[in-house]
């Protein structure tokens, strides 16, 4: 009920108003008519007549996101020649997005298909889905799919998965802290502690070498306690592109499994940093080897290129088949009333493709395409700051792996080169190489020239 001093518009009044809004705006609709509309609407919000302009009027205006806050920036910028390396998105070698052939067809075949439905799924997503989303990371010979120790949920990208599965820790683990490495991908920390865990971070990356500080990685995990939650990039590690070597990864999963600790994999990834699906799995399947219990979370937004569509999954593997079926009984609490079901689209796709050979074959050929034109994009980078003689061992561009390159730049050079030269990157000097292709390199090296000879 309105208070009894305004006065209420009447049923007609509000539906003209109502009509007009929803009709295509016509000469008819002039100013007076618009200056009517707004002062009913004034006087008819008692909430807005008692506090001046809107009840949100005290709010501050909250910061851009560090990563995607980089394209706001960039799409601002009016330049011509301007470079966006901030987005962690895959250009072709024309700076264009790209949907793969193979994702192309999928959806052709979905669309064409007249038995389909766009019916809720089940809260777990997609079974076919699911299955092969575990079978893709953990690997079809799997023991802990062979025994059914896999529990696994459709979620909403690499995000959702996190999120899931940092709630279902809050409210089921022992253990509710969560380390993480130093750096990490800025939306980790937002994650986990929205999802009731509190973070810790592990030493990752050496500055001096641009490269692992294993020594600094596992002391921290020695003196973390029994039990913890230790957050690993299966590959490509985010922003720094260095991962561990297979050797490496031995210590570190012998040091977490003596200590009882609960790996929760972050496959952000897989097939896109050597280009081989399996390889970019090792990590994770050396974890599952072992017989040990671990979380994984799947995107498939970069390797198949769904961005948009938000396409994950979670998987927990368990000791037991029978432990599996609760953890999956306890997961559904989660998603149902975080989201109800996820989405059907996306992973339709996936499932599609996941499950047809031939489909299978040519998304893994089109996603070494992507892999290979990185990578050659590293050595171009790499040589053409060779050719200027930029100062410095640029070394790291080849060594490290994945979409970005951490390149040591400052916040103060990375702020020079955007506003000289119009390149875009965060401010920990980190560059999606997916950006970079033959015609910006040269511009790119200009600028990393230019700035370490200028501000060192
Ligand atoms: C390390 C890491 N984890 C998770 C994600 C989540 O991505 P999405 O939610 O788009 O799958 C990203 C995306 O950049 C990432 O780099």
């Amino acid at each position: 009920m309105a208070p009894s001093h305004v006065q209420e518009p009447s049923a007609d009044r509000r539906l003209s108003t109502l009509v007009r809004h929803l009709l295509p705006s016509s000469p008819r609709r002039t100013a007076a008519a618009a200056a009517e509309d707004s002062s009913a609407t004034l006087e008819s919000s008692p909430t807005m007549a008692s506090q001046g302009c809107s009840v949100f009027a005290g709010l501050a205006q909250a910061p851009e996101d560090p990563i995607l806050g980089v394209t706001v920036a960039f799409n601002k910028d009016p330049s011509p020649n301007k470079v966006n390396l901030g987005v962690g998105a895959y250009r072709t070698e024309e700076g264009k997005p790209l949907v793969l052939n193979v994702v192309r067809r999928a959806e052709q075949m979905l669309v064409n298909d007249p038995t389909r439905y766009k019916e809720y799924l089940p809260i777990t997503g997609l079974a076919d889905f699911n299955k092969l989303s575990a079978k893709l990371i953990f690997g079809a010979d799997s023991p802990a799919i062979q025994e059914n120790r896999v529990a696994t949920v459709q979620c909403l990208s690499g995000t959702g998965s996190l999120r899931v599965g940092g709630e279902f820790l809050a409210r089921h683990y022992h253990e509710h802290t969560i380390y993480i490495p130093q750096p990490t991908w800025g939306n980790h920390v937002k994650v986990f502690t929205l999802s009731g865990l509190t973070v810790k971070t592990y030493r990752y990356y050496d500055p001096a070498t641009r490269g692992l500080d294993l020594k600094g990685f596992l002391e921290d995990l020695s003196s973390a306690p029994t039990g913890a939650i230790v957050l690993l990039h299966a590959c490509a590690h985010n922003p720094t592109g260095v991962d561990p070597t297979i050797e490496e990864w031995e210590q570190i999963r012998q040091l977490m499994r003596s200590k009882s600790m609960l790996p929760f994999f972050d496959s952000a990834y897989q097939g896109f940093a050597s280009g081989s699906l399996d390889k970019d799995a090792q990590s994770v399947r050396m974890f599952v080897a072992d017989g040990g219990e671990l979380l994984m979370a799947q995107s498939y937004a970069k390797n198949m290129g769904l961005y948009g569509e938000r396409v994950g999954a979670l998987s927990i593997v368990c000791g037991s088949a029978d432990v599996a079926g609760r953890v999956e009984s306890q997961l559904k609490l989660v998603t149902r009333p975080m989201i109800s079901s996820p989405p059907l689209h996306g992973a339709s796709i996936v499932a599609t493709i996941l499950k047809d050979s031939e489909m299978y074959h040519e998304w893994t050929v089109e996603l070494k395409a992507m892999a290979d034109r990185i990578i050659s994009m590293r050595q171009q980078l790499f040589d053409a700051l060779k050719a200027r003689g930029t100062p410095g061992d640029w070394s790291h561009i080849i060594k490290q792996i994945g979409m970005f390159t951490f390149t040591g730049l400052n916040s103060e050079q990375v702020a020079f080169m955007r506003q000289e030269y119009h390149i875009y990157m965060t401010s920990d000097g980190r560059i999606s190489m997916a950006g970079l292709n033959a015609k910006n390199v040269n511009q790119l090296a200009d600028a990393i020239h230019a700035a370490v000879t200028q501000l060192k």
